[in-house]
Formats: C-alpha cells, sequence, structure tokens
C-alpha cells in the first residue's frame, strides 16, 4: 500500500493526489487515495534513523500508519514494534476504516514484529513490564495528555535512550505540522522541554 506525507511546510496538502476530497479513510481502503502520513518527508525520514538498531519500539498514536512504517522501515528484523491507538475516532466502530487502513499499510513493508494495542495510552500501560528502546508519542496533543503519556512511559526507557528519545520529540513531535499558531494545540516540544529541564 503506498502512502503520502506532508510537505516540507507541513501543510496537509499532499502533491500530486486527490486528498482534499478523499479525506475519509474508506477513499484509503477502497485504493483511492495512499494511506496519509501527519508528518513530513524529513519527520519520516529522523522515524528511520531513529528506529536504526532498536528491538522494542512503542508507537503512541497511530492513525493510517504511515509513521509505524518509517519504524518498521529502520527496526532490527527480530524486532517488535507496539501500536497503540483506541482508533476511537470513527463514526461506525464497527467498519473503522481507519484502523483497517492502518493495518493493511502497515503490514505492507518493513520489518519485525507487529503488536497491536487498541487502547488508550493510559490504560496500556498499565501492567506493562517491558524495557523500551524507541517511544514515539503522538497520540492525544493536549499539552496535559503529553505530558501524562510522558510519566506514564518513559520510566520504562533507559537513560541512554531518554536522550535520544528527547531529540525524536524535537525532530519529528515538533515539526512544523505541529505549531501552536496553525493547529492551535501546544507543541509536544514544549513539553518536552518544560519536562527536560525538571519542570
Ligand atoms: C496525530 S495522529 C497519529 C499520526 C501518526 N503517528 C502518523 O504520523 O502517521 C493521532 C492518533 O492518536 C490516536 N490517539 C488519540 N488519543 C490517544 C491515546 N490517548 N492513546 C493512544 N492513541 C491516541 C488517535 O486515534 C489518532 O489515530
Amino acid at each position: 500500500m503506498k502512502y503520502a506525507l506532508r510537505d516540507s511546510s507541513g501543510n496537509p496538502t499532499y502533491r500530486g493526489t486527490s486528498v482534499p476530497v478523499l479525506r475519509h479513510s474508506i477513499c484509503a481502503r477502497a485504493g483511492l487515495r495512499p494511506a496519509l502520513g501527519q508528518h513530513t518527508a524529513a519527520e519520516h525520514a529522523a522515524l528511520k534513523r531513529r528506529a536504526d538498531g532498536a528491538s522494542t519500539l512503542v508507537e503512541i498514536g497511530v492513525a493510517e500508519g504511515v509513521s509505524a512504517r518509517a519504524l518498521r522501515e529502520g527496526m532490527k528484523g527480530d524486532g517488535r514494534l507496539f501500536l497503540i491507538d483506541p482508533f476511537h475516532l470513527s463514526r461506525v466502530r464497527a467498519l473503522n476504516f481507519m484502523k483497517r487502513v492502518a493495518m493493511r499499510n502497515v503490514r505492507a513493508g518493513g520489518r519485525g514484529k507487529v503488536i497491536w494495542i487498541q487502547e488508550f495510552s493510559q490504560e496500556a500501560v498499565n501492567g506493562w513490564n517491558e524495557a523500551i528502546d524507541l517511544l514515539f508519542i503522538d497520540g492525544d496533543h493536549a499539552e496535559e495528555a503529553v505530558e501524562r503519556d510522558w510519566r506514564a512511559w518513559s520510566p520504562f526507557l533507559s537513560l541512554a535512550v531518554w536522550r535520544s528519545f528527547m531529540m525524536l520529540v524535537f525532530s519529528v513531535a515538533g515539526g512544523p505540522h505541529l505549531n501552536t499558531g496553525q493547529l492551535g494545540l501546544p507543541t509536544v516540544s514544549s513539553v518536552a522541554e518544560r519536562l527536560l529541564a525538571g519542570g
């Protein structure tokens, strides 16, 4: 399955596709458009680089599975990628086209084993007991939710990984499409910056 990324300025315009009129995931499921990533090509490459050599990876917020594809492209062949998303945004839960597109897209390429966890990150963390090599937080972008994810999941990262995680947050999740001015959301990177400073 093909996927499309945002343009270099982070705008949700996917050149060469009919995306503006085909936004619903049913269109991707029907093969009328590619799966849509919510990040740029540079961010995609950064995710892939960061995944290089990682064995246990966790992504919070999967959407149509494009960032998961980047992680699969970089991770170790015998690694495991845990994908956490409740897929709760579908109007018809039984059909859930976003989930179907994500599954098809993630299956379409990459390495390692994929484990799907269809829950909110705050639920999935209960009972979690594995060390994590790479944690990508891209679920609920509300400031308190980002902080909650960070506080709940970061204890599973080693100190060395914390550093690389922070860089990942800055380079990927803090990309232009998350800037306050564009979406009215606090940036993931500003939360990360505050937490790194011990706030
Ligand atoms: C920004 S999109 C993810 C984009 C994806 N990582 C990409 O780059 O292609 C956000 C996703 O997070 C999911 N989500 C929202 N709140 C969540 C939570 N508390 N835990 C896990 N996933 C959540 C939504 O269902 C949605 O699919």
